[in-house]
């Protein structure tokens, strides 16, 4: 759930930053958009009652401003957004209520292999995206950094999708290679986030540096250590991230209510926040919060 609805919204951004000379590919991504959010409003039906309390209460998959961003970004962006499968996610239950049977087995099975042909044909699409904006012959008002991140994120789906198809579970990674990954995504929000943001915004635009400065300095310290020295290391991210979050979601609040100026999607600043929130429930954080 939590990735089907980050896949769903990299499409809806990547179709609302084109201009009308970039038509073929606003509607390939409208396309991989309508794709996704049918694919999530269905794992979303299925999920009732199967979900882990710990990842219905992360917010990872829906925040108290989802609903709010998404009929803002409709409004402001003339994109349908189906906001009742975001009404049916708040509604969801946790737990094991719900009994595994063989047809939940194999509905879970379509969806996974559904998912991994999604995945493939989008990256194809952002990297395709990608080479044109990088050879001037497209125009977005998405950064090179914003996609060549975006293709990071979905390469990392379509890996963990791939691991549960071949074995049925999730091994977990070395601790440096998770963080390593994490840390440069939540650099590189800060930095979009600074370049987003309206020049006059002085103090959040300070506040943002300081976080990509902080995760950069993050990466670099891990660079020098083993995966079993991370223990000092990942006391300081969860640190940083916990503060880092904090700060998406007075985003999140002050471009919902029109209280900061920006060229940021209200559906962007949530989409970041859930994958602070992400990141911190993986990183085995709950006691922090
Ligand atoms: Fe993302
Ligand atoms: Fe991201």
């Amino acid at each position: 759930m939590f990735w089907a609805r980050i896949m769903k919204e990299h499409s809806l951004f990547l179709q609302a930053g084109f201009l009308p000379a970039g038509e073929c590919y606003k509607r390939e991504a409208d396309w991989y958009r309508r794709r996704w959010e049918d694919f999530l409003g269905r794992a979303v039906r299925i999920s009732n009652g199967f979900l882990d309390e710990e990842i219905l209460c992360s917010g990872e998959a829906v925040t108290e401003f989802t609903e709010k961003a998404e009929k803002q970004t409709s409004c402001l962006t003339g994109i349908r957004i189906d906001s009742s499968i975001t009404e049916a996610e708040c509604l969801l239950r946790g737990g094991c209520s719900g009994e595994t049977d063989c047809r939940m087995v194999s509905m879970v099975r379509r969806l996974n292999s559904e998912a991994l042909q999604l995945i493939s044909g989008l990256i194809e699409l952002k990297k395709n995206i990608l080479e044109a904006v990088e050879s001037c012959c497209l125009f977005t008002v998405n950064y090179p950094l914003l996609i060549r991140h975006i293709i990071r994120e979905a390469e990392l789906y379509e890996a963990t999708i791939r691991e549960l198809n071949e074995t049925g579970y999730l091994s977990s990674a070395c601790q440096k290679t998770m963080e390593t990954f994490w840390n440069r995504i939540m650099m590189e929000h800060a930095l979009f986030t600074r370049g987003l943001l309206d020049p006059s915004e002085e103090t959040l635009i300070q506040t943002a540096d300081g976080f990509a400065k902080d995760y950069k300095k993050l990466l670099e310290e891990a660079k020098k250590q083993e995966c079993r020295t991370m223990d000092e290391l990942t006391r300081e991210t969860v640190e940083e991230t916990v503060k880092y979050r904090d700060f998406k979601a007075a985003g999140a609040k002050g471009i919902t209510e029109c209280e900061i100026s920006s060229l940021i999607l209200p559906l962007l600043a949530d989409h970041v926040l859930r994958e602070a929130n992400h990141y911190l429930r993986i990183l085995g954080s709950k006691w922090e919060r």
